[in-house]
């Protein structure tokens, strides 16, 4: 049955359907405004923030161009698009270090770098510290020596730390290489033989260094 009440305030000869219907119609036209107000801002958003996603970085000394999204980290960057995976992803979360890499010398926990923000900066992975010969830095010399390692899921990031630490210091008491790493864990917790590994390292350094 067709509604023909009207409301005190309806104009005259507009039914309360038609006024219902044209109060849904003026809802899907702010609705649609709404929405399209939205778009246009993120837009904008996105013109302001956005990144080139083509970079060229420097790894190893090598000029390596890579396509890479505006949250990529470099950990994430060095093992999935450049084929490094000496670099470990444990926790993913700044917490273990297997994921230490240099970045102008210093080491950096990858996992937790965006990749964008090294450009221009000189990154090394374990990758990059025996020479092109094959011939060993004398951190992975010293691990070898001395077997420092369990499962060694750990130990490039226990590498790249001690050879930063050691560009500081290259002659450590076994005290003070022990606080200089200590942001690197160890889920077989073989802390004291890794430790006599990296010693013996950079002894194995120094030596070179004087020869
Ligand atoms: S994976 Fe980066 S700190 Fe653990
Ligand atoms: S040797 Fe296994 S995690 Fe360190």
């Amino acid at each position: 049955m067709a509604d023909t009440k009207t409301s005190e305030n309806a104009p005259s000869g507009f039914s309360r359907r038609d006024i219902i219907k044209g109060v849904i119609a003026a809802g899907a036209v702010s609705s649609a405004g709404y929405l399209f107000r939205t778009t246009i801002v993120r837009a904008d958003q996105n013109a302001a923030g956005s990144v080139e996603r083509l970079m060229t970085l420097n790894v190893n000394g090598q000029e390596r161009r890579v396509d890479v999204m505006k949250q990529e980290t470099l950990a994430f960057t060095l093992r999935y698009k450049l084929g490094l995976t000496g670099t470990k992803i444990g926790c993913d979360r700044a917490e273990c270090g297997a994921c230490t890499v240099l970045v102008d010398d210093v080491p950096h926990y990858s996992c937790s770098v965006l990749t964008h923000t090294v450009r221009g900066k000189k990154i090394e992975t374990i990758e990059g510290l025996a020479k092109a010969d094959g011939t060993l830095h004398p951190i992975q010399q010293g691990v070898i020596d001395e077997q420092g390692f369990q499962c060694a899921f750990c130990m490039s990031g226990f590498i790249m730390a001690t050879t930063g630490f050691l560009k500081t210091n290259p002659n450590p008491t076994r005290a003070e290489l022990a606080h200089g790493i200590s942001g690197n864990l160890c889920r077989c917790q073989d802390y004291d033989k890794i430790l006599t590994a990296l010693m013996r390292g950079a002894e194995i350094m120094r030596e070179q260094d004087h020869a």
